[in-house]
């Protein structure tokens, strides 16, 4: 996979030297750039921000130097690369997008900062890409880096060979619409608190069923909306007898809250 992120603060994506995206950037899994916008302005100023039309707080992302980035990474033309436009105004980034952007070939994030792009920017851009404004969530940060560098480590650790066991990423949170089961490890007792006896019985069967039902309760306890999402068609006898236990009620297919 190709991807190559526009910034003005190209030292905010050095972590993506570090770990497991920087290794596989090594072994050549994935081939990451980075650009310094202000190389693509063309003033002794270095300028890439103006001020809003219309008036309002704040400085806007100047067209021409985002233009000229993008011309320079957009590649030949066969393909549509994904234009990814990091903003809190984007559609929310999920393990879902994570999954669909590993397929893509190539990837360009466009980093904004202070009020954002010319929004004719990404009109235009919708000529050569595939445009995609994402939000890691509703809060507000002071610009895409951060996000740039969740992005590229959700989704870089989802390309084939990235990450060593696969099967990591196969029983983890999200992957099946629940949150992740607690984990422990040595010693099985630790300032008085033994680790859950069913893990160390060796019986298969039952510890996955342990792990199963901390799945539905923790995902019951902190994010009651992915329980209302799941389909009851996945849900076998015993994991309805535990949304049962927590007040859940199964009707029509669907998983309804506890009154
Ligand atoms: N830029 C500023 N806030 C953001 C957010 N919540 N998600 C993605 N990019 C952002």
């Amino acid at each position: 996979m190709r991807i190559d992120v526009v910034s003005i603060f190209p030292e905010y994506l050095a972590a993506l030297e570090l770990s497991l995206i920087g290794k596989a950037r090594q072994e050549g899994l994935l081939e990451l750039a980075v650009h310094d916008l202000r190389d693509f302005t063309t003033d002794r100023h270095r300028t890439v921000d103006d001020t809003p039309y219309g008036g309002g707080a704040g400085m806007v992302m100047k067209p021409e130097p985002w233009a000229a980035a993008l011309d320079a990474v957009a590649g030949d033309g066969d393909e549509r690369p994904v234009l990814i436009v990091p903003s809190p105004a984007g559609a929310v980034f999920t393990q879902a997008m994570a999954y669909e952007l590993a397929e893509e070939k190539h990837l360009v994030f466009a980093c904004g900062r202070y009020e954002g792009i010319d929004e004719r920017v990404l009109e235009w851009a919708g000529e050569r890409f595939d445009v995609r404004p994402v939000s890691l969530g509703d809060y507000v940060l002071n610009g895409g880096e951060v996000a740039v560098l969740a992005m590229v480590e959700a989704v870089g650790r989802l390309v084939p060979g990235v990450v060593g066991n696969p099967e990591s990423l196969v029983e983890e949170s999200h992957s099946d619409g629940l949150l992740e089961y607690p984990v422990y490890t040595k010693p099985s007792a630790w300032r008085e608190r033994p680790v859950p006896e069913v893990l160390l019985s060796g019986n298969h069967g039952k510890i996955a069923r342990f792990r199963r039902d901390e799945q539905l309760r923790r995902t019951a306890d902190r994010r009651p909306d992915l329980i209302e999402k799941l389909d009851a068609a996945t849900l076998d006898k015993a994991d309805r007898a535990t949304l049962a236990a927590l007040g859940y009620e199964i009707r029509d297919g669907r998983v309804c809250p506890p009154a």
